[in-house]
């Protein structure tokens, strides 16, 4: 399965991935995919010897879809991707598109919600416990199905910037677990940490 991996920061998901995925896996990254030329995730990508590619207007389902034929892609992995893709791609990649959110979903989802934003709402509501989804991709932000989820607790001296560390660790177990679960079908599919 030929994954691109779509990132507009960092990228410490993309780099999780590329390194917890082997040979023996049945998916491979072939391209990542930025709406920002300045992604760090970018750089993570050339040393890896991962094709890249600078969407020159996000927006717009034209583009897309010519760099993810030209370059066969069959899944599509939204990591850390603070756009919304348009509804050409989700339509075409339907059930083979998922997303990872910083949050137990479908709590602190929506737009504006990326980042800090997120574990800030998590602490001012005083929830005891976050975590990070990942769920399938629609027209819809951040509401396709849930397909599987890690929790941490949240505690009582917590800064955003401690949560998102603790909620980043898990975060980079739960992805490649979930590209590893989809590669069995080639559709996203659910799945659980031990995958
Ligand atoms: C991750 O925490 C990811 O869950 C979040 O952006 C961060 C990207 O970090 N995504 C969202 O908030 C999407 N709504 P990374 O670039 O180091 O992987």
């Amino acid at each position: 399965m030929r994954v691109a991996v779509c990132v507009s920061g960092r990228g410490s998901n993309l780099e999780a991935l590329l390194r917890s995925l082997g040979p023996d896996d049945r998916a491979r990254i072939a391209l990542v995919i930025s709406n920002r030329a300045e992604a760090g995730g970018l750089e993570i990508a050339r040393r890896h010897g991962v094709a890249t590619a600078v969407l020159g207007n996000a927006a717009t389902g034209d583009e897309w879809l010519q760099v993810l034929d030209a370059n066969a892609v069959d899944f599509i992995v939204l990591a850390g991707f603070l756009r919304k893709v348009p509804a050409e791609v989700t339509a075409r990649f339907q059930d083979r598109m998922i997303n990872i959110h910083p949050a137990l979903l479908p709590d602190h989802g929506g737009p504006g919600m990326y980042g800090l934003n997120v574990h800030r709402a998590v602490i001012a509501r005083g929830d005891r416990e976050s975590g990070a989804t990942v769920h399938g991709v629609t027209e819809r932000y951040d509401e396709g199905p849930i397909l599987g989820q890690a929790r941490v607790p949240v505690l009582p001296d917590d800064t955003p910037e401690s949560l998102a560390a603790r909620v980043l660790a898990v975060e980079h177990r739960l992805l490649p677990a979930a590209v590893r679960a989809a590669a069995r079908t080639g559709r996203a599919v659910p799945f659980t940490l031990n995958d």
